[in-house]
């Protein structure tokens, strides 16, 4: 498939998302969803990929959901058309994301970016919520995934005001996992992408589903799958290959199987 919105190349075993509007600060209209939906679905589906990497450009990782695409929407359009709806499904892949972001990752941008399993921001990079100023909202996941990457006072405070806050601040309150100069950013993504590439497909699976099972279940749940999924590992060779490399101090060399 070609696509207009974005950029895609493999890079041994990471795969990687460049989201291309640069005119609209790439605002996430229904083609990039479309398209970013298609490309996250070939990439789950290439057994060559074990790590994703969404960015955007210099400027701007996402300015948001595209205002002028939907400005004209009625609540009939919006409700019975599942507007945003889609957007479930790329928060839904199973092989680990990174985001990228650099420059403005607001509203939609913002709310991609934590649909990712975490984000390496560079210094440029400014996080904001800013529906409240258009009359509406955040629709993409803003109220729920900020609030509990951030807690409640600071997501209050950001998408009551529409404020952007900078990386350091988004560091400070967990948004972002690590801040960096904005002429590594893509090393950095590519680095930590490719490590967890190279690790046994099984458990990088199973820890991401288990990590995300905190969001749903009460503590004693989540133990229990948490425990459940390590004990299952055993089956696996990779824990015997894990195991024994550490034993014997060589490194180990995961079969995915
Ligand atoms: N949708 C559509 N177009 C957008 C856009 C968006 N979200 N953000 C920027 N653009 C367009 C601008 O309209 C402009 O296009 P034109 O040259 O054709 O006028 C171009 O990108 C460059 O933008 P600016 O001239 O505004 O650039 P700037 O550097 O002066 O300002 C900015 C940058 C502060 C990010 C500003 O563009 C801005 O405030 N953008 C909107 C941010 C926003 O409100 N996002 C939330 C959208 S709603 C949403 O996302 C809902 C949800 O929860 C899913």
């Amino acid at each position: 498939m070609d696509y207009e919105t974005i950029l895609v190349e493999k890079r041994d075993e990471v795969g990687i998302i460049t989201l291309n509007r640069p005119k609209a600060l790439n605002a996430l209209n229904s083609v990039l969803l479309k398209e970013l939906r298609h490309i996250l679905s070939s990439f789950s589906a290439d057994d060559s990929i074990g790590a994703i990497i969404i960015t955007g450009s210099e400027k701007a990782f996402a300015a948001g959901a595209d205002i002028k695409e939907m400005q004209g929407l009625d609540f009939v359009d919006a409700y019975v058309g599942d507007f945003l709806g889609g957007w479930d499904e790329v928060a839904a892949t199973r092989k680990p994301v990174i985001a990228a972001v650099s420059g403005f990752a607001l509203g939609g941008g913002c709310e991609l970016a934590m649909m990712c399993d975490f984000i390496i921001a560079s210094e440029t990079a400014k996080f904001g919520q800013p529906e409240i100023t258009l009359g509406v909202i955040p629709g993409m996941g803003g109220s729920q995934r900020l609030t509990r990457a951030v807690g409640k006072a600071k997501a209050m405070d950001l998408v009551l005001t529409g404020r952007m806050m900078d990386a350091a601040e988004a560091e400070r309150a967990g948004l972002v996992s690590r801040v960096v100069p904005a002429a590594n950013l893509m090393d950095e993504a590519v680095e930590a992408a490719t490590r967890i590439a190279s690790l046994s497909r099984a458990s990088v699976l199973m820890a991401k589903e288990s990590v995300n099972r905190s969001f749903e279940v009460p503590l004693s749940e989540g133990l229990r799958y948490e425990r459940r999924s390590f004990q299952s590992l055993f089956a696996t060779a990779d824990q015997k290959e894990g195991m024994a490399a550490f034993v014997e101090k060589r490194k180990p060399a995961f079969r995915n199987r």
